[in-house]
């Protein structure tokens, strides 16, 4: 009994050991703490399964009341790709996540489909890829204008479009983000 008790203390000790590399080194956190907005993509294609793990991601997110009001339209056709975004990179990608904007909680879908969107984003961050993302009033437009070709029902719109694609070799995540403001300005602990 004794001796349980010690094996028992020696596995907590170890385990709170290991908490602090768990917090600071956690591979999941990566992604989320790291993460940028890629500017210039590669050329090559995505892999299947780097696809289908990107979708699942968008799937499996949160949503209010779980309604996931989120149409995800993915785009490989490149004379879409283009026509959407102009001077695309061979193999990228899009998204273009949309749903009903008409209804009385218009707020919600919106922010459900951006959590889905960052959802998507972050997973194929945390598979090395490059990823952007898109609202510009033009951009979305565009995809509008293209509902009967993407497959976006006449009561949907374009929310957001996620851009995927292969990052160029040697890039530095953590210095290719933007600056962020220093968190004094923007946290506040009471
Ligand atoms: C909701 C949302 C919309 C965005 N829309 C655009 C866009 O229309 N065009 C663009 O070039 N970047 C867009 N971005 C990328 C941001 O400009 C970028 O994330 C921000 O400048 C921070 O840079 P970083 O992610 O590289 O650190 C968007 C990002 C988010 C989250």
């Amino acid at each position: 009994m004794q001796k349980k008790s010690i094996v028992f203390i020696l596995i907590f000790v170890f385990g709170l050991s290991l908490l602090p590399a768990q917090t600071t080194d956690n591979p999941a956190l990566r992604p989320i703490l790291h993460h940028f907005s890629t500017r210039d993509f590669a050329p090559g294609p995505l892999t299947r399964a780097e696809l289908e793990n990107i979708v699942l991601a968008g799937l499996r997110s949160t949503s209010a009341g779980n309604r996931q009001p989120w149409l995800f339209t993915v785009v490989q056709n490149e004379a879409l790709l283009s026509q959407i975004l102009p001077n695309i990179t061979t193999g990228n990608i899009l998204i273009v996540s949309s749903g009903v904007l008409g209804g009385a909680n218009r707020d919600a879908v919106i922010l459900d489909a951006g959590l889905a969107a960052q959802s998507m984003f972050l997973a194929a961050q945390a598979m090395g890829l490059g990823v952007r993302q898109y609202t510009n009033q033009a951009l979305i437009d565009r995809a509008n204008g293209l509902k009967a070709e993407l497959g976006i029902p006449a009561d949907h719109n374009a929310i957001i479009v996620t851009r995927f694609g292969r990052l160029p070799a040697g890039v530095d995540v953590i210095g290719s983000a933007s600056p962020r403001a220093a968190p004094e300005t923007k946290v506040v602990y009471r």
